[in-house]
């Protein structure tokens, strides 16, 4: 018979033994997710004792984590700015950082404006498409992506959160699938921006795990915002905002400039670092 805290010091202890860097917290939330409760209330059952079943859901997410698979993927669900999404194997866990992106967005787009017509390509899980949508009841969004595990999920999570009624999920290349017929006022984006040769050298979650194609900007990170900069310019009415690596503000903000953007900003993460850069259309 194994109880709650027994498990919980055992979970610790092998995550530890994994390199896994928190694995307290690790532990309690993978409990947690066994026993289908709340990570606080496992305080409220140290004593009780486990199922078979319930030990099972824990050793298999332990086994998995052990090897560094990302948290999110193991448990299924990420929280991210005011949504709960879920997030497949294969797709990129939505991080804090880019809730910053997504705030720069909601201050761009007024509360009243309907319709406001947003595209995310590079969405992934739908991360922040969704989130905008979740806050801003006018805004249309158009996700796009080029990985099918993406897609699939980022669609799930477009049911999930009953917003299929204003956001379209579409394969292809940044804005390509969105026809040309349509609207698109704002296009906010975190691209895949770390250079090739520093993906390597990241945590394991990251460098082994996560899909290459969500990461590798090419040689500078930047090859992509380039692109995208300059399709932006040809088809969006308001603006563009992207997220970018820390030590990027200052070569993005050139390459918005370049494009043809005006009164190019910046907003910092919670870490201190300028994590976004957006720039307005001349006309609008
Ligand atoms: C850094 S991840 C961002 C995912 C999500 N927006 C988020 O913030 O959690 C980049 C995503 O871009 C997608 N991607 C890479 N190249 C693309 C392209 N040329 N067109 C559309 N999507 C692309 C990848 O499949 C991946 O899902």
């Amino acid at each position: 018979m194994t109880t709650v805290l027994e498990a919980l010091r055992k979970a610790e202890q092998w995550l530890r033994a994994r390199g896994v860097p928190s694995p307290r917290t690790d532990a309690e939330r993978i409990l947690a997710h066994a026993l289908s409760i709340e990570r606080l209330d496992l305080y409220l059952q140290f004593a009780r004792p486990l199922e078979p079943a319930e030990l099972d859901v824990m050793r298999e997410a332990l086994r998995r984590r052990g090897q560094r698979e990302p948290l999110a993927w193991v448990l299924g669900t990420v929280g991210f700015h005011t949504i709960d999404l879920a997030v497949s194997p294969g797709v990129l866990v939505p991080r804090p950082d880019t809730e910053t992106l997504v705030d720069a967005a909601l201050s761009w787009i007024a509360a009243d404006e309907d319709p406001y017509y947003v595209a995310d390509p590079c969405t992934g899980s739908g991360a922040v498409g969704l989130a905008i949508a979740a806050v801003r009841p006018g805004a249309r969004c158009y996700l796009t992506d080029q990985s099918d595990a993406a897609l699939e999920n980022a669609r799930k999570n477009v049911v999930a959160l009953d917003l299929a009624a204003r956001v379209a999920v579409l394969r292809g290349d940044l804005l390509q699938p969105i026809p040309t017929s349509r609207p698109i006022d704002l296009v906010v984006c975190n691209p895949p921006y770390i250079p090739s040769s520093d993906i390597s050298a990241l945590e394991p979650e990251v460098s082994r795990w996560e899909p290459r194609l969500a990461l590798d900007g090419g040689p500078d990170g930047l090859v992509l915002v380039r692109r995208l900069a300059t399709t932006a310019a040809a088809r969006a009415r308001r603006g563009l905002l992207l997220e970018v690596g820390h030590d990027q503000a200052d070569a993005v903000a050139a390459i918005l400039d370049a494009a043809g953007f005006v009164g190019v900003t910046t907003w910092k993460d919670l870490g201190g670092h300028t994590r976004v850069v957006g720039g307005r259309v001349a006309s609008a």
